[in-house]
């Protein structure tokens, strides 16, 4: 069975898989944090969602097969198989270490080597261009058999260099296996140096498609696009596919992103509490097309997944919860085609559950109701109807409202929670400065009660109040007039992106400062912090530094 993750929780765990995959790599001493980075995203999809396996049973005959033909992103690959329950996560802490099942190149699983091998792994890596070639000889065998396996290869961009790589993809073709699907992890990068310029790999999607493969590009950090590819590839009959996936090698910690020194290099120990803090600090800007101009959702959408926004929040009033009305599931239905974006539906209506099943038709993938509009038994029906259509489910409070203790119990199967700053009913209202401490306290409660899904913002969030929101710990920012309040939509969500940069990075350097480390900090992440130096405060800082 694949475990099939809610869009929230996938994004949660592939943040979880790269937290713990540093703090194996800072522990050992040694490493890939590059590799292991750029590959999170597209690891977590297949183990969270896409593959049919069973971590109790990693020899199961009907499982999906991954093969880590690149396998440099060794660390990343543990932490992925721990989080999927294959092994305690516990043990990412022997990484590299002599007797560990955690060598610096994965080994192959085996029964008779239970000790020394590790439940999961299909294939020993390490030396370059060899996987393909493997995944060919299951997926043809499993073709003759009449089985229904799929074979998943993870290659590399440096790995592409080895001539096999090329007799693979002929042979693939060859042999018509479209139970084969190759991820290129197209970080740009190998080594010590960028691939362009040691050996070029461009026109890389014309050479595929030359050797008869069907080609998907992607961009390898967002889950959805690869969900996405993965279930159009699905559909292809007769060839072999390989997606594109653009990355950004040590995506998600800044100084080590898109930087070849950190192919294969540990972080000092030290800097481990401040790292861990950066992936936990992402933070997830999701423009209301409520916003603005009347109408035209489809050019909002558009526009604003070009500039960078990571979801698209759609507001639902039906003018009785909230005195407006702006539009329902059929619109989001028509929107869904446009794009793969995650929707972010905030239902503002009545009776949420008389209509929610419409949502989950109409292809969202965050379904939020209020705690106003139900009680705790037409929360929890919503709640499981959300969770069979493996929809991350939310629930917004309203500025005047006392967090319900009944939720409580619940909060396991909540991914989401919109702490909202304005009364609901229309955008482009003042943001509500009480509503800071009541975020803070009921991040408190939900912290003592070990909530791990997201805080959201809504209501009155820009330039000024992203800080304060995001100090009282939120992480989802939802926009309207911000946006789409005036015309250059664009240059609006840089603008909040660059907010967010600067909040995020004061909350590290604060932290360098109590761990007594801010100069050593500030040296390792100087050419990040240099263009934030003013905001910062930090231009004396930098200015010691040679
Ligand atoms: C309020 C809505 C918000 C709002 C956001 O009823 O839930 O999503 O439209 O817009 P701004 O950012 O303009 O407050
Ligand atoms: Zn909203």
């Amino acid at each position: 069975m694949a475990l099939k993750m809610r869009y929230l929780e996938l994004n949660r765990k592939v943040r979880d898989a790269r937290m713990l995959a540093i703090q194996g790599i800072a522990e050992a001493g040694s490493g890939h944090p590059g590799a292991s980075f750029s590959a999170a995203e597209i690891m977590g999809v297949l183990y969270f969602h896409k593959m049919k396996h069973r971590p109790s049973d990693p020899l199961w005959e009907e499982r999906d097969y991954f093969i880590n033909s690149k396998a440099h992103s060794a660390p990343g690959f543990y932490a992925v198989l721990s989080i999927a329950g294959y092994i305690d996560s516990k043990e990412i802490k022997t990484l590299r270490k002599l007797g560990s099942r955690l060598q610096g190149h994965p080994v192959r699983y085996s029964e008779r080597q239970k000790n020394h091998s590790f439940p999961g792994i299909e294939y020993s890596g390490g030396s370059e261009g060899i996987g393909l070639s493997v995944s060919i000889g299951i997926a043809l065998a499993k073709k003759r058999d009449g089985e229904k396996n799929r074979v998943y290869t993870l290659i590399g961009d440096g790995e592409s260099n080895e001539g096999q790589i090329w007799e693979a993809a002929m042979a693939a073709s060859k042999f018509r296996l479209d139970n084969l699907v190759a991820i290129l992890d197209r970080n740009m990068i190998q080594q010590d140096g960028f691939t362009e310029e040691i050996m070029p790999l461009d026109p890389v999607r014309d050479k595929w498609a030359a050797f008869n493969w069907n080609v998907v590009e992607v961009n390898g950090h967002k889950i959805e696009q690869i969900i996405d590819a993965l279930s159009r590839i699905e559909k292809v009959e007769d060839k072999p596919s390989i997606i594109i996936a653009n990355t950004t090698k040590g995506k998600g910690i800044k100084h080590m992103a898109n930087n070849p020194q950190w192919h294969g290099k540990a972080p000092p120990k030290k800097h481990v509490p401040i790292l861990l803090e950066e992936l936990q600090s992402e933070i997830l800007i999701a423009p209301s097309i409520i916003a603005g101009e009347p109408e035209n959702y489809e050019e909002k959408v558009r526009r604003a997944e070009r500039a960078g926004a990571d979801l698209i929040h759609l507001d639902i009033m039906d003018g009785k919860f909230v005195p407006t009305t702006s539009f329902f599931a059929d619109t989001i239905k028509h929107l869904r085609k446009i794009s793969s974006i995650p929707f972010d539906a905030h239902l503002m209506i009545e009776k949420p559950v008389n209509h929610v099943e419409d949502y989950i038709d109409a292809g969202c993938d965050i379904v939020t109701v209020h705690v106003e509009a139900c009680n705790e038994m037409e929360f929890v029906e919503i709640n499981k109807m959300l969770l069979k259509a493996g929809i991350s489910p939310g629930i917004a409070i309203n500025p005047g409202t006392q967090f319900p203790s009944w939720l409580i119990e619940h909060l396991d199967n909540i991914d989401v929670m919109i702490i909202m700053s304005v009364n609901p009913g229309f955008a482009g209202q003042k943001f509500i400065p009480e509503s800071l401490d009541k975020m803070a306290g009921t991040v408190k409660i939900l912290k003592s009660n070990n909530y791990k899904g997201f805080i959201e913002a809504d209501g009155g969030i820009d330039a000024t109040t992203l800080q304060q929101v995001f100090d009282a710990g939120a992480r989802i920012m939802v926009a309207g007039n911000a946006v789409y309040g005036s015309p250059d939509i664009n240059s609006n969500i840089i603008q909040l992106r660059h907010k967010a940069n600067v909040a995020i990075e004061t909350k590290l350097l604060e932290l360098a400062t109590i761990n007594d480390m801010r100069s050593d900090w500030i040296k390792s992440r100087k050419n990040m912090l240099i263009p934030l130096a003013r905001e910062l405060g930090i231009e004396e800082d930098l200015h010691a530094i040679k």
